[in-house]
């Protein structure tokens, strides 16, 4: 065993190197300043309805699932009594198509009368009036003649009049070199604090690489990658761009300011239960906004419980910050980690297996938390697929993990213990 505990103990000084040079890549430079409006110290939650209900406009045909004014306030009651408030998806959230075609007489963008007969006014006092105290809306500016900064300004001005019924904007614009900025500008003038989320690297990155510590100080969060839709190719998608990226996006985000990969599918139609595990773990490991689309009214009780697993939103709301990033990839498994307050780690494996059954992952304990997380001992708590208690590790000692194909087991390692020290 003295022989094993040597060998483990060099690898550990291999691992140790690597992970310097990780922790330099990712933490090199200090936090760029986050744009100043006090908000999103954690990132966001809440409900936002693109991805479930989309553009869907026939409220003759499909009354149900159209969107409405009735849509939001059944969403809002919902989210006070099935207790989503209270596990902190605060925000409801208005996307797209809530728009008349036609604007009103003074030219503002006003919300479709049939659809929205009180309009964003009625919805927003009924929102108080159920306890949602904080709703957004997402907007955009497109104008024949938006290369006229006079036109680009009357523009977001004839908005302005939303801005003072909501706590949340998702603004896009084309015209991404100036747009995001005034609009930012422009929220700040209205006095009012607003979360302002952008969808500014996304368009920026086909013509220019996206300078992310600029963008940080006019957003609280933003949008580098395609929309995401109800399957697991989109989630793996996005999951491989975020690794593939991690050196450019990862030390950006902290408090004030996310990378955002985009909104929660569970509970919908296109993902399996393991795979549902593996977008709530790697979103809480991305210190990922945690916007749900899916419908509230019918969601099945499983996929409520991983959405509201209160363990797993205390990973991705840490106060400390810090996006994780991927640790390895070891042949179709994936590491992903996160420093957390307390000292405590959050560590992601995944199985990107897409055939067979559950496999056997070995980690070392001294390779996770740059090996610091558990220099003399730790204790690790399974967090999902269930919760349970792993116990105390020895820093040298090995740890056996299943995982089902595209599944993820999360496990979050705790602070080392005066009581392990008696072990050195
Ligand atoms: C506007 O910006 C200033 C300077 O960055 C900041 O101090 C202030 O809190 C901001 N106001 C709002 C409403 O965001």
């Amino acid at each position: 065993s003295e022989m094993i505990q040597l060998s483990s103990r060099s690898q550990s000084l291999g691992y140790a190197l690597a992970l310097r040079f990780l922790a330099l890549v990712l933490w090199g430079n200090p936090r760029a300043r986050a744009l100043d409006n006090g908000l999103a110290m954690t990132p966001t939650m809440g409900w936002l309805h693109w991805e479930r209900f989309m553009c869907n406009v026939d409220c003759r045909e499909e009354p149900y699932s159209c969107i409405s004014e009735q849509l939001f306030m059944q969403m809002a009651d919902l989210m006070v009594s099935d207790g989503w408030k209270d596990v902190g998806y605060e925000y409801l959230c208005i996307d797209d198509c809530w728009m008349a075609p036609k604007r009103d007489l003074e030219g503002k963008l006003q919300a479709d009368p049939e659809r929205f007969p009180g309009g964003i006014r009625r919805l927003a006092s009924y929102f108080i009036h159920s306890f949602i105290h904080k709703y957004g809306i997402y907007t955009y500016i497109f104008n024949k003649n938006m290369d006229l900064p006079g036109s680009f300004f009357l523009e977001i001005y004839s908005q302005i009049y939303i801005i003072y019924y909501i706590y949340l904007i998702s603004y896009f614009t084309h015209c991404f070199l100036t747009g995001y900025k005034h609009m930012s500008l422009a929220l700040n003038k209205t006095g009012r604090s607003i979360v302002y989320s952008c969808e500014w690297p996304l368009y920026m990155r086909p013509f220019k690489k996206p300078n992310y510590k600029e963008i940080r100080q006019y957003c609280n969060h933003w949008r580098s990658f395609a929309d995401i839709s109800d399957s697991w190719e989109s989630v793996k998608s996005i999951l491989d761009w975020t690794s593939s990226n991690q050196e450019k996006i990862v030390g950006v985000a902290g408090p004030g300011g996310w990378n955002d990969p985009d909104m929660l599918v569970i509970g919908n139609f296109g993902l399996s239960w393991d795979q549902q595990v593996t977008h709530m773990a790697l979103w809480a490991i991305m210190a990922a906004p945690l916007f749900m689309s899916n419908d509230l009214r019918s969601i099945s009780p499983q996929a409520k419980a991983l959405l509201q697993d209160k363990d797993v939103i205390a990973i991705n709301q840490d106060p400390l910050g810090k996006q994780g990033y991927l640790l390895r990839k070891v042949d179709s498994f994936e590491v992903w980690e996160r420093p957390l307050s307390d000292l405590a780690w959050a560590v992601a494996i995944i199985n990107k297996q897409e055939t067979g059954g559950p496999r056997s992952y070995t980690i070392s304990i001294d390779s996770l938390g740059r090996g610091v997380a558990c220099n003399p001992a730790c204790h690790i708590t399974q967090i999902l697929p269930v919760k349970r208690e792993l116990g105390f590790h020895e820093w040298i000692s090995r740890l056996k993990i299943w995982v089902n194909p595209t599944g993820t087991v999360l496990l979050r390692i705790g602070k080392r213990t005066t009581a392990s020290n008696s072990l050195f």
